[in-house]
């Protein structure tokens, strides 16, 4: 065949494909096939994002209506949480799809959380209700499925614990090699564990999670090689669908806030784009304030958006070409300890579209936020934790008010982190000093909700006694 029949080949293959893959640098536009396995823009290295050829066929009621329906049949695709929306998903059928059945996570009112954060009701979509204990499920049931349809030998990923699972998880599944890329010493040991359970080769690597990114990005080159970091593009179909979910929980009702943590900024541009496709098929009528909140000490699009002009960002249209990395992230929050998170820029469009804030928070303030989460009988991880303090700084600041309709996105399950809610509790929690010259001084974290195991004589006395002392 010439080129000239091969290029046409490829574009009419292309026409019928469900969406392309495009560059979402504004000078740039290009576009490419689905099956292209590519990370970034092959043009100019900018970010890519898919762009779903979306038809509500019947319209935006017909299509609620098949959801739900859906929600009650016990065929595979419609138990898993993502691919009951798949309509919405670049894959065309019949799909191999992988699946753990994740999503149909549940959504909590949190009256103690809310109260702490000064709100008349907050609610809390618990993503750690995931199979694998945290909100990368979603987006790793399709990136695996993508893996699966180009026909990838070995999926890898940078992680600093949850997409490392996660991936290890759905690639056993699929019967796919994975191999991940964690910073030596900066993973909790459930999340390692659950790693090498799921059979991933785990490379342990001297230096951060933004060192193990950086090598991702030299490995996706390698033929063999599937990534799936959430650059990758098919990981955020995936993870858009808890945008659905959430809305049909909702009972459609649009949710003023939704506030998320922020790393590697992959679940912040996923909940944006899921929300903006419900605009476009006019299934809301209006996309809820999307707020990204970082932990401090690892806080560099926090940093940048302290610093826009809100007016000549025109809602997202005009984004700033750069973002200061930090350095040396630091936070007892490891899952988000990231200091060049990658999809920086589309995370931004997102909350700038919405209209939503992207602010940092303390170590002292996550560590009470989780502490009242786990008040309301939920619990989470640190990095979740975020959000409510995120919001009770919000509604300080008057960005939030008290009787308005907010929902936290929590990401990862308590038991990811059990070390830190231990430390918290005992009061022995702080974070290391982290000086390059190991000179500076560590920060102890007060545990000021702490809750200490008690050593009790071994009657019935003295525990009624102890019982009392609490009341
Ligand atoms: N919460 C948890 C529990 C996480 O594990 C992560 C990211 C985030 C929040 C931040 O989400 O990166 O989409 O902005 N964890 C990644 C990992 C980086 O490797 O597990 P993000």
């Amino acid at each position: 065949m010439g080129k000239t029949a091969r290029a046409a080949d490829k574009s009419a293959d292309r026409g019928a494909e469900k969406g392309v893959q495009r560059c979402i640098d504004s000078a740039c536009g290009a576009t490419y096939g689905l099956r292209e396995r590519i990370y970034v823009c092959p043009r100019c290295g900018g970010t890519l994002e898919i762009d779903c050829h979306l038809v509500a066929s019947g319209g935006a009621t017909a299509l609620r209506k098949r959801w739900a329906a859906r929600a009650a049949s016990r065929d595979p695709r419609d138990v898993s949480g993502v691919w009951r929306y798949r309509e919405m998903l670049p894959f065309d059928e019949p799909i191999p799809f992988v699946t753990l059945f994740e999503g149909n996570t549940p959504l909590y009112h949190g009256p103690r959380s809310a109260r702490y954060c000064g709100l008349d009701d907050l609610r809390l979509k618990h993503q750690g209700c995931n199979p694998t204990g945290s909100f990368k499920d979603t987006g790793m049931s399709t990136a695996i499925t993508q893996a699966v349809v180009v026909g990838a030998r070995t999926a890898v990923c940078a992680s600093t614990g949850n997409t490392s699972a996660s991936l290890a998880a759905y690639a056993g599944r699929a019967g796919l090699q994975s191999a991940v890329l964690l910073p030596r010493g900066q993973t909790t040991a459930g999340k390692l564990a659950q790693s090498l359970d799921y059979g991933a080769l785990v490379c342990e690597i001297d230096g951060n999670f933004d060192d193990c990114m950086r090598l991702i990005q030299e490995l996706g080159d390698d033929p063999s090689i599937y990534v799936a970091n959430s650059i990758n593009p098919f990981r955020i179909e995936g993870q858009k669908t808890v945008a659905f979910e959430l809305m049909e929980q909702c009972l459609w009702q649009v949710p003023d806030h939704v506030v998320v943590p922020g790393g590697n900024m992959g679940n912040s541009t996923a909940l944006g784009k899921g929300f903006q496709e419900l605009l476009e098929l006019r299934m809301i009528d209006r996309l809820p304030k999307l707020s990204v909140i970082q932990a401090e000490g690892a806080a560099p699009l926090a940093r940048l958006f302290e610093t826009l002009d809100l007016r000549q960002t025109a809602g997202g249209e005009h984004l700033p070409e750069t973002m200061a990395p930090v350095k040396n992230p630091r936070t007892l929050a490891t899952a988000i300890k990231i200091g060049a998170p990658v999809s920086w820029k589309k995370a931004l469009r997102a909350v700038l579209r919405s209209g939503g804030k992207i602010i940092a928070v303390s170590e002292q303030e996550i560590a009470d936020a989780k502490a009242m989460i786990g008040r309301d009988g939920i619990g989470c991880e640190p990095g979740s934790a975020t959000t409510v303090a995120g919001i009770k700084k919000l509604v300080a600041a008057g960005h939030i008010r008290a009787d308005e309709n907010v929902i936290a996105v929590l990401t990862g399950h308590m038991l990811k982190d059990p070390d830190y809610v231990s430390q918290y509790h005992r009061g022995t929690l702080g974070l290391d000093s982290g000086g390059t010259d190991g000179s500076a001084p560590s920060r102890p974290i007060d545990g000021a909700f702490q809750n200490s195991p008690e050593r009790v004589a071994a009657n019935k006395a003295a525990i009624l006694a102890t019982l009392e002392r609490r009341r």
